[in-house]
């Protein structure tokens, strides 16, 4: 696999490293008139981020062009204190009131999480995919690190990593790692989107943000290694996060 340049954007605290990547956004969508189609994780790191782009970027994109995708869901309703929907929803769509119809979320309320799977990949092929394939995907997916270099729902030497042909699978979080079941987009859809942005924060992922940048070779023991998209990779972190 081609090695790729990344790009370390760094700021002092959490709220600056979040303010970083929305310039970012903001840049981006002055490259093109086109939508924005956004791919969003879940997990706790994104409330600063999401929180950054509804206060201080409320009225300073152009949300209406935006499309919000998911990167990954935990197998929980939508109520389910768990939910990345629901963190999305709470902390970014309502604050920006964006228009339903320009949201693409996992749905959980299915009859299990395969079928669930099926259709979210079904909504990516539709929406997405032009008539050139491979097309990139998503203009755009935000990703975060777990300590063990898990992105996504893409854990240290998962089956899902060697999957090439689908965009979105099934997968089962460690055991320490509740709720289990996990829907995630692969690496293959990750690495067919034009840019990914990490954004990672917090003293305790200092040890395995070094680690996967120090490696010149994307390894399946850090996923997040492997994660090479068409056109670039940027890491947004804050000063205890790059340490
Ligand atoms: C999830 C996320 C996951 C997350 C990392 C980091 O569903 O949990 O998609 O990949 O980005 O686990 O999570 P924190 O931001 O909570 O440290």
């Amino acid at each position: 696999m081609k090695t790729q340049t990344i790009f370390i954007h760094r700021g002092p605290e959490p709220r600056d490293a979040a303010r970083l990547l929305a310039i970012w956004l903001q840049d981006y969508t002055l490259t093109t008139a086109k939508p924005v189609h956004l791919a969003l994780s879940g997990g706790r790191s994104p409330i600063t981020l999401f929180e950054c782009l509804a206060q201080e970027f409320h009225d300073a994109m152009p949300w209406d062009r935006f499309h919000f995708w998911q990167v990954d869901e935990r197998w929980v309703p939508f109520d389910h204190p768990a939910s990345n929907a629901r963190l999305i929803h709470r902390f970014l769509l309502q604050p920006l009131s964006i228009d339903p119809a320009s949201v693409h979320l996992i749905d959980t309320s299915l009859a299990g999480p395969d079928i669930a799977a099926r259709i979210y990949e079904q909504t990516i092929v539709q929406v997405l995919q032009s008539n050139a394939t491979p097309a990139p995907l998503f203009d755009i997916v935000i990703l975060g690190v777990g300590p063990d270099g898990h992105t996504a729902s893409l854990f240290p030497n998962a089956p899902a990593l060697t999957i090439t042909d689908r965009l979105v699978t099934v997968a089962q979080a460690p055991p320490n790692m509740q709720p289990a079941t996990r829907i995630t987009l692969t690496l293959t859809a990750l690495n067919r989107s034009r840019h990914a942005l990490f954004f990672v924060i917090g003293k305790e992922k200092a040890a395995v943000v070094q680690e996967i940048w120090r490696r010149s070779q994307p390894s399946p023991e850090l996923p997040a290694s492997m994660v090479h998209p068409l056109d670039s990779v940027h890491w947004f972190v804050d000063d205890a996060a790059a340490m």
